[in-house]
């Protein structure tokens, strides 16, 4: 298990852990939370069961809106009804990685589905499932998701970005060059996740303090425990000195 004294966040809504990393995701029962609501959550799985049997008496609307509608059992207006996804695969375009791209998906395909099955993106990864770990995290508008806990279908009119859209002309993200030379992996599996984490997090805040970068980066577990050179790697990214550096300073 990761050494939780170093990562720990203050306790708040927002992902699946314990943490106050800011992102609309699922608790520990699996419910999914905006930070900003009042607190009600949504199962996924209802989420996902409301889906299909709303698909089945063609009520369900291809706008998040209609589907919430749907869900929470209110009337689905006309024009809305009208719009329906499923239950058979859908045709929508994705675009990822500043390209649009053709995906022909089930209405329950998750964004981290369509991603890793149907376009071959493999760099988000599968972990958890259900928004406790922070692997599968990709940016949506400027936003950290868990792409396992957003619809694909919700995704349609999005710019998304994965891991695999972050370098430039063969050159790699800065965050990227530092996890590299602050060695901030061991098996890798969470890697891409917190890159993605950290980069978002650069571009809401580019010059965080530590205290900060773990608060940021606390949605994303590392099994293998390498916290401190991640959290050297965003010290780094951001221009600024390592902790032990820090702690030398200070000393
Ligand atoms: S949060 Fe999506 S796989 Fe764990
Ligand atoms: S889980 Fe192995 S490096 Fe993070």
């Amino acid at each position: 298990m990761p050494d939780d004294s170093v990562h720990n966040a203050p306790t708040g809504p927002g992902c699946g852990r314990s943490c106050n990393c800011g992102r609309a995701n699922a608790d520990a029962d699996g419910l999914i939370r905006d930070p900003k609501s009042n607190g009600d959550g949504v199962s996924r799985r209802s989420f996902i069961k409301t889906l299909g049997a709303s698909a089945a008496v063609s009520s369900l609307s291809a706008t998040s809106e209609s589907r919430a509608n749907a869900l929470l059992g209110r009337e689905v207006p006309k024009s809305a009804a009208m719009l329906i996804d499923g239950p058979e695969p859908v045709d929508v375009t994705l675009n990822i990685n500043g390209k649009p791209l053709a995906v022909k998906v089930e209405p329950a395909t998750t964004l981290l589905e369509a991603l890793r099955f149907h376009l071959n993106l493999t760099g988000s990864k599968e972990i958890c499932d259900r928004g406790a770990c922070g692997g599968c995290s990709v940016i949506v508008d400027g936003k950290l998701v868990n792409s396992c806990m957003m619809l694909a279908l919700d995704a349609v009119g999005a710019q998304v970005t994965t891991v695999e859209g972050l370098a430039r002309d063969g050159k790699l993200d800065p965050v990227q060059e530092s996890f590299v030379r602050h060695d901030g992996l061991q098996c890798g599996y969470c890697t891409p996740g917190l890159v993605m984490a950290c980069r978002a997090l650069l571009n809401d805040n580019p010059k965080p303090t530590l205290e900060e970068i773990k608060k940021g980066l606390s949605g994303n577990l590392c099994r293998c425990g390498t916290y401190t050179n991640i959290f050297n790697a965003a010290l780094e990214a951001s221009g600024q000195a390592p902790i032990m550096d820090q702690k030398m300073e200070g000393a």
